[in-house]
């Protein structure tokens, strides 16, 4: 089981007093690599014999870890606390498959209060050499190794400026529902990964390149950003639309490097629609339609 649905599963069964330990162990995060008992109490306000009953049950959920000095928040804590929040919201109600793991992100159906399907993104930055820099501390320093935290945050901050800005420009992306932490709730896409789809699903790959391109102009001149991921891992086809996805890198055009974003994520899609489809649009004309300086393709 992945760390978000080990979270899923205990976060129905977390009482008041769990939570306020875990958000004790969050506020502590960038500054110790683990956190005595005592600090705890200072933070909780709750007695030793309490918080040590609470921590126990954190370790068994797999939330907290524990070492000789104290103990510290890990990933799947920061899950069920982001979890937690959202359910209380009233957002979302039960979690469901897993639809993507990678690198940065795990990303999962979700159902909501309404009975309706959204999709959860829980930043993973740094999952795998936090993790190994983790195994080697032993005790609290006040430096830079807890930072995934506040990097995964930021990420998902991002994330949601980026689908909030191209979608109110008419970009067709997801719609961005909520945040919570580093975990970003957003519409569902019924779609497929364009990376996925086999020639056949797709009757008129010009058109297609033509909308993705068109979305690429629209998200530029009036949301006023770059996507800087643009790529047929960050579209879904539904049969009909491009969808962008996946904003947490975007750019503003006033970036120092905004020309050359632009530049690569014009070259991704049109080297991948020559590839695959052999269809070919002139660069130099994609790029000055994608800035506005050329009316049509
Ligand atoms: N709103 C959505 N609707 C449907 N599927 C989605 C949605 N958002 C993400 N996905 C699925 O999850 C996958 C990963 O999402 P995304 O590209 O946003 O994350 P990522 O950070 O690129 O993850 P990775 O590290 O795997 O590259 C997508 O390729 C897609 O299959
Ligand atoms: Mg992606």
């Amino acid at each position: 089981m992945s760390s978000a649905q080990i979270a899923s599963k205990a976060v129905k069964q977390l009482d008041p007093e769990d939570i306020i330990v875990l958000k004790g162990l969050e506020k502590t995060l960038t500054r110790f690599e683990s956190i005595p008992i005592e600090a705890l109490k200072r933070i909780t306000k709750l007695d030793a014999g309490k918080i040590e009953f609470r921590l126990g049950r954190l370790n068994a959920f797999g939330f907290v870890m524990k070492s000789q000095f104290g103990y510290t928040l890990v990933s799947s804590g920061l899950d069920a606390l982001a979890l937690h929040s959202l359910v209380r919201r009233g957002l979302i109600s039960g979690m469901g498959r897993s639809i993507g793991m990678g690198k940065e992100s795990d990303v999962y159906e979700v159902i909501s209060d309404a009975g309706e399907k959204a999709v959860i993104k829980f930043y993973r930055i740094g999952r795998i050499s936090f993790r190994a820099t983790r195994l080697k501390r032993s005790y609290s320093k006040p430096d830079a190794h807890n930072q995934w935290l506040e990097i995964n945050i930021e990420a998902a901050r991002k994330e949601e400026e980026g689908l909030v800005r191209a979608l109110a420009a008419g970009v067709t992306t997801p719609k961005f529902i909520a945040r919570d932490r580093h975990a970003v709730l957003m519409s569902e896409v019924e779609g497929l990964m364009l990376h996925r789809c086999r020639k056949e699903d797709i009757e008129n790959p010009r058109e297609l390149l033509k909308k993705i391109l068109e979305n690429t102009r629209t998200a530029y001149l009036k949301a006023k950003i770059i996507n800087g991921d643009l790529s047929e891992y960050n579209i879904l086809f539904d049969g009909e639309k491009p969808w962008i996805i996946d904003w947490p890198q975007y750019v503003n055009p006033d970036h120092p490097n905004a020309s050359e974003i632009l530049e690569r994520d014009v070259e991704n899609i049109l080297g991948y629609f020559e590839r695959k489809f052999g269809e070919k649009i002139d660069q130099r004309k994609a790029l000055e339609y994608a800035k506005g300086e050329k009316k049509s393709l």
